[in-house]
């Protein structure tokens, strides 16, 4: 079944994001594991959604003749281009934790983006496969960040632990996450409607997805000297502890409805919860 009921139009929004100097090291709830994970997103964000635009855009002859999904892919990618630039600024709020954000950076660009996409879309050349199967991980990417933004919007009390304007840049990525999910799926679907090419997508990005956020995690939480060795193990399992809570819900439940074979975005109802959180937070 297919709900469109509340299904809005994507829009690329105006935001300014400013974090103030000093800004508090263990701001997620005092939990250092939790916080590098966050800022492992931080970091992992930007490359990742340059990777969404260029991998659409390989593709503008099959969209470009259909005005209506021109539009609305042209909006994916203003989206995009906005959420990379907001995360990236907080970089330079790591640099002055004496935290080392280049040195992860480095090692994802050049072993993700640099090594494997390249790789693939050099190798893969016959019928476009390599281009078809980045298209295919964006796509299963962008089902990864609207589960992770439903959780996100519907679990208050854990975005209330962040201080205020990370909130506000989580839960405005967060909705417009959902706002967009459904248009590089019908990219594709129009491009190439194959099911093990959509699979294999969804297999690799969980692979990438949850290695470099781990890594990211792990080199940041090394780097960090006012975290008490002692006390990891402590904080890993409460931010595991919530994770579960919070994420755990959603993410099985929706991760297997990808593998339905007539899945689309749109089954999943949650494009109300983006409408209300843009319309509180003002966001024209
Ligand atoms: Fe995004
Ligand atoms: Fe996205």
């Amino acid at each position: 079944m297919t709900n469109t009921t509340h299904k809005p139009q994507a829009k690329i929004r105006k935001v300014n994001f400013k974090f103030e100097k000093p800004f508090p090291k263990h701001w997620f709830n005092n939990n250092p594991i939790a916080t590098h994970f966050m800022n492992a997103q931080h970091l992992v964000f930007p490359d990742g959604e340059k990777f969404f635009i260029r991998s659409v855009k390989a593709f503008a002859e099959v969209y470009k003749n259909d005005p209506e999904l021109k539009k609305r892919v042209d909006n994916f990618i203003g989206q995009e281009g906005t959420h990379f630039a907001e995360h990236q600024k907080f970089w330079d709020i790591m640099i002055d934790q004496d935290l080392k954000p280049m040195g992860f950076v480095d090692f994802y660009r050049n072993s993700a983006w640099n090594g494997l996409e390249s790789w693939f879309r050099n190798k893969l050349v016959k019928n476009r496969l390599g281009d078809k199967l980045a298209l295919s991980i964006t796509v299963a990417l962008e089902h990864y960040t609207a589960m992770l933004a439903e959780s996100g919007i519907l679990n208050k009390e854990m975005t209330e632990k962040m201080p205020k304007e990370m909130q506000d840049l989580f839960m405005w990525h967060a909705a417009e996450e959902i706002e967009h999910k459904s248009i590089p799926f019908d990219v594709l679907k129009k491009v190439d409607d194959n099911y093990p090419l959509r699979i294999s997508g969804m297999l690799l990005a969980s692979i990438g997805l949850w290695y470099y956020l781990t890594k990211g995690t792990i080199y940041l939480t090394q780097q960090d000297e006012d975290v008490n060795r002692k006390d990891i193990p402590k904080y890993a399992f409460d931010f595991l502890n919530n994770f579960r809570k919070n994420f755990g819900g959603t993410l099985s439940k929706q991760y297997y409805q990808y593998f339905k074979r007539d899945f689309h975005p749109d089954q999943i109802d949650n494009y109300h919860l983006a409408v209300e959180l843009l319309k509180n937070k003002n966001y024209a």
